[in-house]
């Protein structure tokens, strides 16, 4: 039984194939490589050693997924075939909402045609909106979300909840990440973001490179230790590992909707986030104090201790271990 991951060849999906083939797992990739490329395909396999079947295809192509389900024996279905750019989104609101909605009922149309009803989704602490309480729960509310990304992420968590209650036979798993940086340790996949980056770790490194000037830094009078936004920065190889311990609970529990946050639980700022990697790669990060970026909230992390309880799941890699592997990748491109 194959596990089937739509976006498999992104930056999220590309590190959790690696971690599910080295748990002797198998999987199916598809992808359109609308946000990721080919070769990211010979890394996976040169990371693990490990083969795997393709399919080049956008998931919004119902005929086509339907013969994916068709020709395999699927078990479970990770879906990281989302857009993700926050500003982007603004912009495209229309395409956003096809593409991660329309996309995700087409999934899950034809995950139930086949009877396939494990399903495990990439949500964001986004959902939380401006959070309620610090440390984030599970428990907190959700809503609020200020940007398309944002809110397509919230729709389908209950599009999710109502599948769920209208049939209790499927087994869904909602992972809402935090803030993933980093890259696979080998330095062979990473993230690869089109154009200037709009996440703090991917301008950093750029800066550290001299591929771009200095790092504005968004807004140093909010309420926090140094004024600068708090986030829960987490290792993508953790967050993987984070999907393989959910897959793990959805095999042996019985049958639910679970939700869990994918966090650390410590809140970095983002000067301290210049100072780590400075001191992880010897390199300089010049930086002004620009204003605050719309949409931004200045403190973000999680309570990660229902993770920990249930899925036995804590991220172990230190910001040290971030920004080196963060280096190492764009140094080995
Ligand atoms: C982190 C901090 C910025 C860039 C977003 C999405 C979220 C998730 C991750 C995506 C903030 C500051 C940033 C810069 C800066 N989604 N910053 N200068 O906004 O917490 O989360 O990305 O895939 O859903 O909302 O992450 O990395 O953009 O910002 O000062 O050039 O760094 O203001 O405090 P964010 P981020």
């Amino acid at each position: 039984m194959a596990i089937l991951l739509p976006g498999g060849a992104g930056y999220i999906g590309s590190h959790t194939a690696v971690e599910l083939l080295n748990a002797e797992k198998e999987i199916i990739i598809l992808d359109d490589f609308s946000n990721s490329k080919p070769i990211i395909l010979d890394k996976i396999k040169q990371i693990t050693g490990k083969d795997f079947k393709f399919y080049e295809m956008n998931y919004l192509d119902r005929q086509k997924l339907e013969k994916v389900f068709e020709e395999n024996k699927i078990d479970a279905v990770l879906n990281f075939a989302g857009y993700k750019a926050v500003g982007e989104s603004v912009q495209k609101p229309l395409e956003y909402y096809t593409n991660n909605i329309s996309g995700c009922l087409v999934l899950l149309e034809t995950m139930k045609k086949y009877e396939v009803k494990k399903f495990i989704f990439s949500s964001s602490a986004t959902v939380y909106g401006e959070p309620e309480m610090i440390p984030i729960t599970e428990k907190c509310k959700t809503g609020g979300t200020t940007n398309p990304y944002g809110t397509s992420k919230l729709f389908i968590e209950q599009i999710l909840k109502d599948t769920y209650y209208s049939d209790p036979t499927w087994d869904i798993c909602i992972l809402r990440y935090f803030n993933p940086v980093g890259a696979h340790e080998s330095g062979l996949i990473g993230e690869e973001p089109q154009g200037i980056p709009n996440n703090l770790m991917p301008y950093i490194v750029r800066v550290a490179a001299g591929i771009l000037e200095q790092l504005s830094v968004y807004g140093n009078d909010y309420d926090t230790p140094d004024g600068t936004g708090v986030r829960d920065y987490i290792h993508v190889v953790d967050l993987a590992k984070g999907h393989v311990a959910a897959l793990k609970k959805l095999d042996q529990e019985q049958k639910g909707l679970y939700i869990y946050n994918l966090g650390t639980g410590n809140g970095y700022s983002v000067l301290d986030m210049v100072q780590a990697f400075e001191r992880a790669t010897g390199k300089k990060v010049p930086y002004k104090i620009a204003p605050r970026r719309q949409g931004d909230i200045a403190t973000c992390y999680a309570d990660p201790k229902k993770a920990k309880e249930e899925l036995n799941w804590v991220a172990t890699k230190t910001l040290e271990d971030m920004c080196k592997d963060s280096w190492r990748y764009i140094m080995k491109k």
